[in-house]
Order: structure tokens, then sequence, then C-alpha cells
């Protein structure tokens, strides 16, 4: 394996002064292996509420409704293949601001559009 202890060291830092922390890069890089990483040292198993993975239909249709979705959620979530929805920014600018604690990875692609 790759060492990535620096960039996990980066996410890290990245979480103590931004609520949201966007991991943009090209296909195949390790974008999902980092953020697999940083769910288990949450402590967190794959199956755990605020993984979704937007390759599978169910989670993709369960952030149809975001603020729904999101809302009740705490802590780590993690949004991958983020650019999959519609308008990928929009579940996470309507968190409620009160939950402080709600860090958020979006592990997507970089392609353009995502970030316009
Ligand atoms: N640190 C690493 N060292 C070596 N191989 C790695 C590392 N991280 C990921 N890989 C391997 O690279 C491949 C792609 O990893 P991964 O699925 O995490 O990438 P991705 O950026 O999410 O890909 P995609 O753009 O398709 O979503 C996998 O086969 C994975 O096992
Ligand atoms: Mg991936």
């Amino acid at each position: 394996m790759i060492e990535r202890n620096e960039l996990l060291t980066k996410i890290r830092d990245a979480f103590s002064v931004n609520r949201i922390v966007c991991l943009l890069g090209p296909r195949q890089c390790g974008k999902t292996t980092i953020a697999r990483e940083l769910w288990a040292e949450n402590g967190k198993k794959i199956s755990d509420e605020g993984y979704f993975d937007l390759e599978s239909p169910v989670d993709l249709e369960s952030l149809e409704n975001p603020e729904l979705t999101l809302k009740p959620l705490e802590g780590l979530i993690i949004i991958d293949e983020i650019q999959k929805l519609p308008r990928p920014f929009f579940p996470v600018v309507k968190l409620p601001s009160r939950i402080a604690s709600v860090a958020t990875v979006f592990v997507k692609d970089s392609s353009k559009e995502v970030i316009a």
C-alpha cells in the first residue's frame, strides 16, 4: 500500500477549522479508500448510519430528501460519489448550523461541473 498518513493528517487538520472537507482526485486514485479509513478510525462500521455511497441506488434514493436524511445525523458524514446528486452541495448547506459537531467528507471525482 502507498502510505497516505500525510494526507490523512491534512484531512484531520482541515476538520479542526472546517465543517466540510472535500476530497477531490482523478479516478482510482484512492478517494474511497481514504474515506473508509477515516470512517473506521471514527469507530464506525461501513453499515453504520452516515456513510453514503451514491453508486448504490439505495443510498442515492435516501438522499432524495437530504434534509430529512441528514438532519438527525451527528458526527462524521461521508458522501462518496456526491457528484451523482443533481445539486451536490444542497444537502450540506442545508445542514443545521446548530449541529456544530457535524463533519462531512465529500468524496468525489474531479469533474469541473461538480465544483462549478
Ligand atoms: N494507498 C493505496 N495504496 C495502494 N493501492 C491503493 C491505495 N488506495 C487505494 N488503492 C487501490 O486503488 C484502487 C482504487 O481505489 P479507490 O476505489 O479507493 O479509488 P477511488 O479514487 O475512490 O476510485 P473511483 O474514482 O473509481 O471512485 C483500488 O484497487 C484500491 O485497492
Ligand atoms: Mg471511489
